[in-house]
Parts: C-alpha cells; sequence; structure tokens
C-alpha cells in the first residue's frame, strides 16, 4: 500500500503540488499545482471532457459564472441547510467537525451522528474530551459551509454573495437558455468544470479534503419514469471510466447511501468509493436529485421550467440523475494507484544503487509528459544538436522534455518518477542512419525507429 507522505514528497519534489503561500509561511490546506500537476491536472479533464460531450451523445458543455445571484442559494437550500455542526476545544480552541469527532471516538454509535436533535449530539459532546489537547469540548453549533463576499465597495446585507460550494447550480439555473438556444431534447446532459468553494471545518489528507477546489458535473435530464433506467447507467458507465483509466477493480467500490446519510436533494445516492492510502473513501457521488432543482427554482424565480415534449405535448419538469467528482481527488487516486516503487531496481542499464526505484505507472492519456529526448551523451556537439532538433519536433505535439544530464540510465529513472511512457535516446548511429530508440516505461523494451516516422509511432503508441 502507497502511502500518503511518499505522495506528498513526490508531488512537491517533481513540480506536481506545492503547498499554498510556501514563501510566507505557508496558508493551510490549499495547494498550488506545479507544471507537471497542472498537465496531470489537464489530462484528467480532457478525458472526463471528452468522455461526457464526445462519447456519450446529447451532453453539451456550460461555464457558468462562480458569482451569482444569492437567490440561487436561498432556492437550493444552500443557505439553510448546507451546515456541518462544529465544536470548538475550550482550552486549545481547536475546531472540529462533530461527525468526525464522534465517528473516532463513538464508533458504534453512528447514528448519532446523523441527529438533527442538538441536545442530543452535546449529551454526547459533554462525554468527550478534545483529542488534541483533553481540554473541555464547547457546545455544537451549525457552521454553513459557504464562503461569504460582498460585491460592492459597501460590506452590507444587500451586497452579500456566496461562492459557489457546488458548480451544479449553475447549469439548473441555465437549463431553459440551453434548451432554447441549442434545441436540447430530453433525454440529454449537461457537462461543467469549474471551481467550487467549501468553507470546511477539518481540512484533511492532502488533496482529499479542501476549500478550494474543481469539481466535473453532469447533470443528466429526463422523464421520471426513465429516472431509475438512468441512474444505473450512470453508474455502470463512471465505473467503466475508472477502471479504463488503470483504477484496479479491488480499489474502487460502489456504497449505496441510506436515506437518512442522503444530502436534501437526492432520492437515491451512490458513492464511488476508492481506496486512498488513508482507507476507502469518496471519490464521486451519483445522485438521482429527482425534480427538486428545477421544481425549487421554478418556484423561487416564478419562472416556469418546465419541458415542453413536442411529440406527446406533455409538459412536465424533467428529473436529474448527476454524476459530479472532484479533480483532486481523482488527481490523488490516480496518483495512487499509478505510484510504484521497485526493490532492488529495475533490471536495466541504471548504474545506481540500485536499492529502490521509483516508477509513476500512470495511465498514457493522463501521463503529465509524453515523450522525453535524450542525446547518449552531452559533450558530442553533433549529437546535442540532433537531439535538440527532434526534441523541437516533437513538442510541437507532444508535451516533451529534454535531458543531457548525468547517464541514460539516471534519466530514464527520472522519467519513470514523473510517469513518462516514453524515451527518444539519440546516439552516434542516429547521425549516420537518422534512426533513434523509443524506450517504452512499462515493458522497458526498446526499439529502433527513423526519426523521420518519430511522431507517427509515438502518436499510435500514445493511442493505444
Ligand atoms: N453537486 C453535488 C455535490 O456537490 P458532493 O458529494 O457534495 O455533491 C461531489 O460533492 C464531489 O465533489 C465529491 O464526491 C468529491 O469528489 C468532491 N468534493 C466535495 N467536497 C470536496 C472538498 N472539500 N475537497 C475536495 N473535493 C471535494
Amino acid at each position: 500500500m502507497t502511502n500518503l507522505e511518499d505522495i506528498v514528497s513526490l508531488c512537491k519534489r517533481r513540480g506536481f503540488i506545492y503547498p499554498s503561500s510556501e514563501v510566507y509561511g505557508g496558508f493551510s490546506s490549499s495547494y498550488d499545482f506545479g507544471p507537471l500537476g497542472t498537465e496531470l491536472e489537464n489530462n484528467i479533464k480532457g478525458v472526463w471532457w471528452s468522455e461526457m460531450t464526445k462519447i456519450h451523445d446529447n451532453i453539451v458543455g456550460l461555464d457558468s459564472a462562480i458569482l451569482m445571484s444569492p437567490k440561487i442559494w436561498e432556492a437550493s437550500g444552500h443557505v439553510a441547510k448546507f451546515s456541518d455542526l462544529m465544536t470548538e476545544c475550550e482550552k486549545c480552541k481547536k475546531r472540529f467537525k462533530v461527525d468526525n469527532l464522534i465517528e473516532e471516538l463513538v464508533k458504534s454509535e453512528k447514528s448519532l451522528l446523523l441527529s438533527t436533535d442538538i441536545k442530543k449530539v452535546n449529551e454526547k459532546l459533554k462525554e468527550t474530551k478534545c483529542p488534541l489537547c483533553g481540554g473541555k469540548l464547547a457546545e455544537a453549533r451549525p457552521f454553513n459551509l459557504m464562503f461569504k463576499t460582498h460585491v460592492s465597495a459597501v460590506e452590507k446585507k444587500e451586497s452579500e454573495v456566496y461562492l459557489r460550494p457546488e458548480t451544479c447550480q449553475g447549469i439548473y439555473v441555465n437549463f431553459k437558455n440551453v434548451i432554447d438556444s441549442m434545441r436540447a431534447k430530453i433525454p440529454f446532459g449537461i457537462a461543467q468544470i469549474g471551481k467550487a468553494f467549501r468553507n470546511e471545518i477539518n481540512p484533511k489528507d492532502f488533496l482529499f479534503r479542501v476549500r478550494e477546489f474543481e469539481q466535473m458535473e453532469m447533470q443528466w435530464f429526463c422523464n421520471s419514469k426513465d429516472a431509475n433506467k438512468y441512474f444505473e447507467y450512470w453508474k455502470e458507465e463512471r465505473i467503466k471510466w475508472y477502471l479504463n483509466l488503470g483504477i484496479k477493480k479491488e480499489n474502487l467500490r460502489a456504497r449505496e447511501i441510506p436515506e437518512k446519510e442522503r444530502a436534501h436533494y437526492a432520492k437515491r445516492q451512490i458513492d464511488l468509493e476508492y481506496k486512498y492510502p488513508f482507507g476507502w473513501d469518496e471519490i464521486e457521488g451519483i445522485h438521482n436529485r429527482g425534480d427538486w432543482d428545477l421544481s425549487t427554482h421554478s418556484k423561487h424565480s416564478g419562472k416556469d421550467l418546465k419541458y415542453l415534449d413536442k411529440q406527446t405535448n406533455q409538459k412536465y419538469i424533467p428529473n436529474i440523475i448527476e454524476t459530479s467528482v472532484g479533480v483532486g481527488r481523482l488527481f490523488l487516486a490516480f496518483l495512487s494507484e499509478a505510484y510504484q516503487e521497485v526493490k532492488g531496481g529495475r533490471t536495466e542499464t541504471t548504474k545506481s544503487t540500485k536499492e529502490q526505484e521509483l516508477v509513476l505507472k500512470l495511465d498514457k492519456r493522463l501521463s503529465p509528459v509524453k515523450v522525453a529526448v535524450f542525446p547518449l551523451i552531452k559533450k558530442d556537439k553533433k549529437l546535442v544538436k540532433l537531439a535538440k532538433n527532434v526534441f523541437k519536433d516533437l513538442k510541437k505535439e507532444f508535451v516533451s522534455q529534454y535531458d543531457e544530464v548525468d547517464s541514460v540510465g539516471r534519466r530514464y529513472r527520472r522519467q519513470d518518477e514523473i510517469g513518462t511512457p516514453y524515451c527518444v535516446t539519440i546516439d552516434f548511429d542516429s547521425l549516420n542512419d537518422k534512426t533513434v530508440t523509443i524506450r517504452d516505461r512499462d515493458t522497458m523494451k526498446q526499439e529502433r525507429v527513423e526519426i523521420d516516422e518519430l511522431s507517427n509511432i509515438l502518436e499510435d503508441k500514445l493511442k493505444a
């Protein structure tokens, strides 16, 4: 089992993720994506986007604003209900999410965590001490997870707005626009990728729970009579997507969420869970939201959000099946799955002590760098010139790196560590016969190909 510290360390060392605001001493639970992290993140989003909008039929994209009318969040129930119960240690002043605390300390009484009866929760809290210093815990109080800000220079009640805590509301309030402008017919979907913000009380586990994250959400609009069928369909499709990108079957499971644990809008909810280095936890939610969202926005806005089926002349509020996943949770899952330490090293040209080598076996579609180009030695000017020319051509098509430092073995290792699927070496034969070797990250096999064919061959290999 990969451990989280190793992944965090790799991320910092090789430019995937940096702690935020480091030069000012850091800013807890915020992270910056470095050059390789940005590529990986873009690849994750690209694969999801193309799955939704190209491979599936009838799904269109949207990119709605982060700042929207606060009336949206009143209608959606977020102002009233999007809260966690929070307590504070009276001694060390550390704040805790009550359900985490009671889950940790009173595992057998999970039902209590869902209780809306604050009195009962507080009785339980009286028997519980601060897990950090043993201090007394204050009474629980609800804590709304939405970040508030102001849209005018004067901070007054009327200018209050929220940073969106989920991207899907921007889809619901544009449902009518999409129908009218795109002549969309039910069933159809709207997909969106964008930032969401939650003032989490206890952010934790690196990218797993943070306050600023990106969501990829798809809302499938259908007739209520088909909602169960599409719920099953999307559950299966989403599971297939993970397995196709290299997540092992044994590391993914679907958990049916019982009614009392479900979000207020969900008629049915399945959480896809991944076996993270810190244990099983939610990676994606699949929800049958019924007609809750469009009905509530219709009621609060006074606008008719019914769909007219022109064939049957039937008018109805569609049901929504939602798939919702955070890019950061996927990022962490793909890295955890790909991370492999090979004890004693891999059997090839490396001159290292061979104690341990690291290979990131990412799916090629996700690898941040697709190809690395090396001259066999950096002292030979002709080799370097040819290698730089090959690199210059390849980088127009693939994210590529050029490396001439250290032995070729060490350069392979550096690329293995970041999951580069192919390395191209230019040697003395290349100067005469215009061929180069391509080395495969996973098989470590090398093949000789013509420089003129290199780009086509790599393109085919990256597709395979
Ligand atoms: N629109 C439905 C919705 O937002 P959710 O279960 O609250 O449902 C969906 O969130 C997904 O968003 C989660 O499965 C997770 O991947 C991601 N997510 C939610 N909160 C997060 C956080 N604080 N940090 C990182 N990812 C988060």
